[in-house]
């Protein structure tokens, strides 16, 4: 019986299709290339190999995005066709696929970890479990999974590194920080090109408001993570951040215009932190309505999709940034649809965060600066349920920040600026913030 890079048993007997299958778990491993065509390239040798189609429906699965869905049924399709020649652990990755494909995505985390404990050296089930993990939040989970299936694994064996770099981004979530970058570095050391443990350490930067490491560590290393990586302009956001946060406005276009959205694509991940940069950007005072108007064209199409509240809100912010009044309204009638008769966990997530607080930044938008507030207040605390890291969520506080400084609710605004400067003592951004909240108060005291 033949076995992966990894030493699990596969249901092929074809050593073509195995070379193409290792190749593919290597780029889906480093989210690098094109792991789809290597998969392809494995099911061109051997049609019936089980564990190929089903990594192929998983990794489409994790898409978020309904332009997937009917390559995501004919992947699972045919590995249902060949799934009595599979092993138990094949099967298992077959159902979790549809799991995440039909919108049960706790189940899916809960059966990638089951096929994890059984198999801990399947990283591709580490990963799937650890990716469901961050789309709804569950941030121990996050750092626990891969934290399991080290035991499986001497140091310097393959997968270990990307292992570590899983584990440091789930130490970064639960805020251990000193963990977080002790194993991403060293992930980093193994593996220049995984940019997951790269972006692990950039987030322990950002969540400190550590700009002067955090800018080289991203820059100086871009050389090596940058090429061929399906994630770059994920690491490129996060380094557009870290200069906003120097209110180096210049560099955090060039960033936009040049690595987070250099032509228009048709990445649902890719435009979330468009879109999430823009309006941080506009928070801010800066005119990006040039730049949300393709951005937004764009995400039209996902506009009713129901399939992932956390997207749905940054449509949100990309039609108000793009003034698509029409699209604004189409979108949060759709998410109250979903709320009102939805089932599964987008709708839970849609009822509890995504509605509540697309509300709120069409409030922001209308200048109802309280309602916002209130909005946001009401669900930041437990707004992990609908997925995203903490550093996207923090558009959440920013938002909030901003209305109160504009709604003039005095209290609010210092208490969020007082917050953001004790987690990020040397930001430059949180000190600004600090400095307007005083001089509003002073302002006050002075009339
Ligand atoms: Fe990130």
């Amino acid at each position: 019986m033949l076995s992966d890079r990894y030493g699990n048993a596969v249901s092929t007997k074809s050593q073509a299709a195995l070379d193409r299958f290792n190749d593919a778990l290597e780029l889906v491993r480093l989210y690098r290339g094109d792991p789809i065509a290597a998969l392809d390239a494995a099911i061109a040798e051997d049609g019936a190999f089980v564990n190929a189609w089903a990594v192929r429906a998983g990794v489409l699965a994790q898409q978020t995005d309904k332009l997937y869905a009917d390559e995501v049924e004919r992947s699972l399709r045919a590995g249902a066709a060949a799934a009595e020649h599979a092993n138990e652990r094949e099967r298992g990755l077959l159902a979790a696929a549809l799991d995440f494909h039909e919108g049960r995505y706790h189940d899916g985390v809960v059966r990638y970890a089951r096929i994890a404990h059984e198999h801990p050296r399947d990283v591709f089930a580490v990963q799937s479990a650890h990716v469901g993990c961050f789309f709804v939040g569950r941030q121990q989970d996050l750092r626990d999974g891969p934290l399991q299936a080290l035991r499986a694994f001497k140091r310097g064996e393959d997968g270990y590194g990307v292992l570590l770099g899983m584990a440091a981004f789930g130490f970064e979530e639960c805020g251990d920080y000193t963990r977080a970058e002790a194993y991403g570095r060293e992930a980093v050391e193994i593996d220049g090109r995984d940019g997951w443990a790269v972006h692990a350490v950039a987030h322990v930067h950002e969540m400190r408001g550590d700009v002067d490491r955090g800018i080289p560590w991203l820059r100086d290393s871009a050389g090596v993570w940058a090429p061929e990586s399906a994630f770059a302009y994920h690491n490129w956001w996060h380094l557009a951040l870290l200069h906003l946060d120097r209110g180096e406005i210049a560099e955090v276009l060039r960033l936009y215009d040049e690595k987070v959205r250099p032509a228009p694509s048709d990445v649902m991940l890719e435009w979330v932190d468009a879109a999430a940069l823009l309006w941080r950007l506009r928070l801010e005072g800066v005119d990006v309505a040039t730049r949300f108007a393709p951005l937004a064209e764009s995400m039209a199409r996902a506009a009713e999709d129901g399939v992932y509240a956390f997207n749905d809100l940054h449509c949100v912010m990309a039609f108000i940034g793009a003034g698509r009044e029409g699209d604004v309204a189409r979108t949060l009638e759709a998410m109250r649809k979903t709320a009102r008769i939805g089932d599964g966990d987008n709708a839970e997530m849609t009822r509890a965060v995504g509605l509540p607080l697309a509300e709120a930044f069409v409030a922001f938008e209308a200048g109802r600066f309280g309602e916002c507030v209130e909005k946001i207040a009401a669900v930041r605390g437990i707004a992990q349920r609908f997925g995203g890291s903490h550093a996207q969520r923090d558009i959440l506080t920013l938002t909030a920040l901003h209305a109160a400084i504009r709604g003039g609710m005095e209290a609010t605004a210092e208490a969020l600026a007082a917050e953001r400067l004790t987690h990020k003592p040397t930001s430059p951004w949180a000190a600004s913030f600090a400095a307007k909240v005083a001089a509003m108060r002073g302002t006050r005291v002075a009339a």
